[in-house]
């Protein structure tokens, strides 16, 4: 098995490139879904106290038996946790709830442009940051308009972005602002949560390599550049998604993938997304 290889994000920090993501994976499954990833070989894996599992990962993450440094666990701020004391307090209940010393990455999870300001919600990050409990601090579903405010007012620069990403919403635009301002961009979903996978190019390049849709579409986004963590709750298709390390896309594969790019999006748009649950 080839190793997964590491990106070295703009604080230094390395994160593993390939993950394991664990959204609507039910609490009760979540500690034997994480157990089997960190089995198979992963070592990356993305939560949220959105998701309402961190407890189960953290069980996991002690169960396997491996060096907690050995594994590179990111969680996030919830959206009714923007105001600045209230981000402090979620952080700390967060790393209780994972029951773990530190984290390696904390992102604010939506910019919630109606909902107070994301610029506050950032500066409590960089106090977290400064706290040391955190390894490095990010944003996810931030446009980069978004980005620019940050920018402009405040001092870190997020390690990451973390978007929706696939062959249907190729994101070439906000993936450019993350370049060429040293912030790496994670790609969520990174398989449209499956529905890309019976697209007539994706199936023809999988046919002539003799690889699965899945692994073809997981490797045209490490062959850009981003990092992913497909989620799977079926141990094959965890095993699957992993080996994606002994072919590689053509120019011209990779190109026809980017090309099916259609702005298709699974989730909710950024801009217009301020949901707070109650
Ligand atoms: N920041 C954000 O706002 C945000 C939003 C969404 C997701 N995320 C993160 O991104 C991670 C991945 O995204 P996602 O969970 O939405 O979707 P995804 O990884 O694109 O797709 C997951 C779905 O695809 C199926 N699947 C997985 N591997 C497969 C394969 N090899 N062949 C066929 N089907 C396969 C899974 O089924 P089974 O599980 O039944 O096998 C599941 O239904 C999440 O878990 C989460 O960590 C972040």
């Amino acid at each position: 098995m080839t190793a997964v290889p590491n990106i070295t994000l703009n604080n230094g920090v390395e994160i593993p490139q390939l993950g394991f993501g664990v959204f609507q994976i039910e609490p009760e499954e979540t500690k034997d879904a994480t157990l089997t990833a960190l089995e198979v070989g992963y070592r990356h894996i993305d939560t949220a106290e959105m998701y309402g599992n961190e407890k189960e990962v953290g069980e996991a993450v002690r169960a396997s038996g491996l060096d907690r440094s050995e594994i590179f666990v990111t969680s996030k701020l919830n959206n009714g946790f923007h105001a600045y004391d209230d981000a402090l307090k979620a952080f700390d209940q967060t790393l209780t709830d994972l029951d773990i010393d530190y984290l390696d990455l904390f992102l604010v999870h939506w910019p919630l442009p109606e909902v107070g300001d994301y610029v506050e919600t950032w500066k409590a990050m960089e106090k977290i940051y400064e706290g040391g409990k955190v390894r490095a601090i990010g944003v996810s579903n931030f446009q980069p308009h978004h980005l620019r405010r940050i920018h402009g007012e405040t001092s870190v620069t997020p390690a990451v972005n973390q978007i929706e990403v696939h062959p249907y919403l190729a994101q070439e635009e906000v993936r450019a602002f993350d370049a060429e301002h040293g912030i790496a961009t994670e790609a969520w979903s990174p398989i449209a949560q499956g529905g890309v996978l019976k697209d007539d190019t994706i199936v023809r390049i999988a046919e002539n390599l003799g690889k699965t849709p899945a692994q073809v579409t997981l490797r045209w986004h490490l062959q850009r550049g981003d990092i992913v963590f497909p989620k799977s709750v079926t141990r094959s298709r965890v095993e699957e998604n992993f080996d994606l390390f002994d072919f590689e896309l053509s120019e011209v594969d990779m190109a026809d993938i980017t090309g099916l790019d259609k702005g298709e999006r699974t989730g909710p748009n950024p801009d217009e997304f301020n949901y707070v649950p109650e």
